[in-house]
């Protein structure tokens, strides 16, 4: 797979060539999803669910997530790796935000780092382009405000919201991020905002009219059922394929199927003699 660089993310957006990303937390996924050609890997705070087993994104920390990055850094050479900004560590301030991202870029090897919001976090973007890292946006449904949202709900339903909302993509690009996440938000709204875009924007729940699709690669799997939200699509059930392994495994053990003979390391004959006849002068 050829690098995926911040100019092929922008040449697929003017050839029309819808761009492919996914969450990944570990090498083995890294590995998949290289072969399998996806553009775009962001190790996400959603770390903290489909991992971890909290109910929100706000527990997660800049030391849990920076190994992950490292491990899908190995896997996926290639994909085009976004860093995600944990709770915390840019709405303080700029100066914490740049020695964060900078953490993401020097200790893991990401091509940018994502934070969630709108106008309210121009100055921080500013500042961590200035300090030489690529930003993605993430807009509309922002999980680390849920507390504010009131909920896993979608945004930009009703028109000044949506306008809103519309703005803010524009005031983003205009300081400067390379890319923006659109989440959950009705085809209207993405649709305007990829059209009035320079810069790749990329749904994951936002419609068919955007530049590109995300899922969470727990939930597009089906390895993740505490909740589904309404945009994903299941492309696989590998939580219940494991369980079935996982009994078949129980049973086998249980019946004496498993380890067979070709389970087991041979010893040769002669050694196996000696043993017996060593055993003999031992208890
Ligand atoms: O943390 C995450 O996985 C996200 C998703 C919305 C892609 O930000």
């Amino acid at each position: 797979m050829k690098k995926v660089t911040v100019h092929t993310l922008l040449e697929k957006k003017r050839a029309k060539q819808p761009i492919t990303w996914l969450t990944a937390y570990d090498f083995p996924m890294a590995q998949f999803e290289e072969k399998a050609g996806i553009d775009i890997i962001l190790v996400g705070d959603s770390i903290g669910m489909t991992t971890f087993g909290y109910d929100s994104t706000l527990p997660v920390t800049m030391d849990l997530l920076i190994p992950h990055t490292q491990a899908v850094r190995k896997g996926a050479p290639n994909v085009f790796l976004i860093g995600d900004m944990p709770y915390m560590t840019y709405q303080v301030c700029a100066q914490e935000a740049v020695r964060n991202a900078g953490r993401f870029m020097a200790e893991c090897g990401c091509d940018a780092v994502k934070l969630e919001g709108g106008r309210e976090v121009l100055d921080t973007v500013k500042a961590l382009i200035r300090a030489t890292v690529p930003v993605v946006g993430h807009l509309g449904l922002t999980p680390q405000s849920i507390a504010m949202l009131g909920g896993f709900k979608a945004q930009g339903r009703d028109a000044d919201a949506a306008l809103r909302l519309i703005e803010d993509a524009r005031m983003l690009e205009e300081a400067g991020v390379c890319m923006i996440l659109l989440e959950a938000v009705p085809p209207e709204v993405g649709k305007v905002v990829a059209e009035r875009a320079r810069i790749p924007i990329v749904g994951i729940g936002a419609g068919p009219h955007v530049d590109g699709q995300c899922l969470i690669v727990h939930d597009m799997l089906g390895m993740f059922d505490a909740f589904t939200p309404k945009f994903v699509k299941k492309y696989a059930a590998i939580g219940e394929q494991i369980v079935q392994a996982l009994n078949v495994f129980k049973e086998d053990v249980k019946a004496g199927g498993f380890p067979a003979a070709e389970h087991c390391y041979g010893m040769p004959e002669a050694e196996s003699q000696k043993l017996r006849q060593l055993l003999k002068n031992t208890k």
